[in-house]
């Protein structure tokens, strides 16, 4: 019960609390499960600060798949032609990914996608590891 309602919270509260930043409407659906705001834990994915330039499977406060712990461990790094191909078909990249959310096809809504997740997170910088 209680996680159903942090479920709920997080799928209404913040996702209002980032449409009034103004941040592009493609990242609603990921803000279920992530957040770009380092301060921000306990959400059912990893946080996705500072995320391009970073390792695979980077945010030391989560516990991984062993696909992406394998990645992660082969030294693979997040750049924006990695992050685009992930994002068209995540299963795909990496068999095994604990992550349920079926491709993006539009390689528009990709982009933005991928021009957020580059973008430091406003007001605290992107020195997140
Ligand atoms: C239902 C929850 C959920 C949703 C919705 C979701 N993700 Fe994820 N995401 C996860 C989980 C869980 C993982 C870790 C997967 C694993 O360990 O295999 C993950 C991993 C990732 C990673 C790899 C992170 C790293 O540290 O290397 C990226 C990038 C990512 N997601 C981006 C997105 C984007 C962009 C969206 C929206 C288009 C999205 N996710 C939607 C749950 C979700």
């Amino acid at each position: 019960m209680r996680f159903f309602a942090v479920l709920l919270l997080s799928f209404f509260l913040p996702a209002a609390a980032f449409a009034e930043e103004g941040g592009p409407r493609a990242f609603t659906p990921c803000r279920a499960c992530h957040s770009l705001d380092p301060a921000e834990r306990g959400l059912p994915g990893p946080n996705l600060s500072g995320l391009i330039g970073r390792t695979v499977a980077g945010d030391p406060a989560f516990d991984y798949s062993p696909a992406l712990r394998k990645a992660h461990d082969d030294g693979l790094r997040w750049d924006e032609k990695r992050l685009d191909t992930f994002l068209t078909d995540p299963a795909a990249m990496f068999p095994g990914l604990w992550m349920s959310m079926p491709g993006i096809e539009d390689a528009a809504e990709r982009q933005a996608l991928v021009k957020l997740l580059a973008a430091p997170f406003p007001g605290r910088g992107a020195a997140y590891q």
